[in-house]
């Protein structure tokens, strides 16, 4: 039997090429080894986001980019996760295992306080309780689908250890294995896509380049690529230079050893070099910008792919459910 990969996806709009090759790529990659099983996060989304018409968009836009990306519902189980109302049964019953001590020390709490804190107000400001037992939802998330593997971000790792605590506990108290053990499956640093100012591409920088944008604001947008002063005659480094390592992403290795000696020569000025990057970037982009587009143009067709995800993923989790609670004694 296959190991499942499950992940998480936090509804944000505006999808670039950072969150492409950082995230979406690599979890695609790992649907054709692994029972891949990813959904669209909306309830955790709710912590922050309070306007239901944006949560609305953001959460068909973020489902209409992954499909466009290549993710395929026939072979992935993709789902909504409110629509999967297990969960937060789930979420009840792992609380009674689940130390408050542990979720002081998560660390997006934690900077919450200290940030707070630093400014002299009430530690807990601006924090709900959805903030703060946010990595219970996440270990339910998890759990409830008996992952093998969550291929997720440094940022995330905690999160997952979190979960194979929570889990761990659940099963020392039963003396079994009541619930699967959870591991981190990490994106490595190769995969860290550099913005359009060469810190790593963020929203919050607003330094990315996006990616369903049209040809005409993709070609703008790279003509931003911050470069240094130096001229067209020149002979130039490609490995220091952020239009090459975005370059890389999108070409062949011939194509990458071609523009690389043609940096070395000299006698290329950096608005040539961004033309072959915008030139790499469009010819991958296009068909799934044409993709997200004709998805996006069809919402019913899109809401009814989710649906029939949560119809796999209903069965699933109620078994789990049900062998905890039984494990349990509360039914
Ligand atoms: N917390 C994750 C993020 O911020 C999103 C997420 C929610 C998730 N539930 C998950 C990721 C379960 C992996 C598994 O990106």
């Amino acid at each position: 039997m296959k190991e499942i990969s499950l992940t998480g996806i936090k509804p944000t709009g505006d999808l670039h090429i950072g969150n492409y090759f950082g995230a979406i790529k690599p979890a695609l990659e790992l649907a054709k080894t692994y029972d891949a099983r990813y959904f669209i996060a909306d309830y955790h989304a709710l912590n922050t986001m309070k306007d239901p018409a944006e949560l609305n968009t953001t959460i068909r836009q973020v489902a209409a980019g992954w499909l466009a990306a290549g993710l395929d519902p026939e072979q992935v189980i993709f789902y909504r996760q409110s629509s999967v109302p297990e969960v937060f049964e789930l979420t009840t019953m792992l609380m009674a295992f689940t130390a408050k001590g542990l979720m002081n020390r998560a660390h997006a709490y934690k900077a919450m306080v200290q940030d707070n804190t630093e400014k002299g107000n009430d530690p807990d400001a601006g924090v709900n309780m959805g903030l703060f037992t946010y990595p219970i939802l996440m270990a339910a998330d998890i759990i409830l689908f008996d992952s093998d593997i969550v291929p997720v971000g440094k940022d995330q790792v905690q999160h997952i250890e979190m979960a194979a605590d929570i889990a761990q506990s659940v099963n020392a108290n039963y003396g079994k294995p009541v619930l699967k053990i959870p591991r981190a499956g990490v994106q490595d640093d190769s995969a860290i896509v550099p913005g359009l100012d060469g810190r790593k591409m963020s929203k919050s920088y607003n330094n990315t380049i996006p990616l369903f944008v049209p040809e005409k604001t993709l070609r703008k947008t790279i003509m931003r690529v911050v470069t240094n002063s130096q001229g067209v005659e020149e002979p130039k480094d490609p490995d220091s230079s952020q239009i090459f390592l975005l370059y890389k992403l999108f070409a062949s290795a011939e194509e990458q050893a071609a523009l690389a000696s043609r940096y070395r020569a000299g006698g290329m000025g950096w608005g040539e070099a961004k033309e072959e990057l915008f030139r790499a970037a469009n010819r991958e982009l296009t068909p799934m910008r044409e993709r997200y587009d004709a998805i996006m143009a069809d919402i019913p067709a899109l809401d009814k792919i989710l649906a029939q995800g949560a119809e796999k993923a209903r069965p699933i989790a109620a078994a789990t459910v049900t062998r905890f609670r039984k494990a349990a004694g509360v039914q």
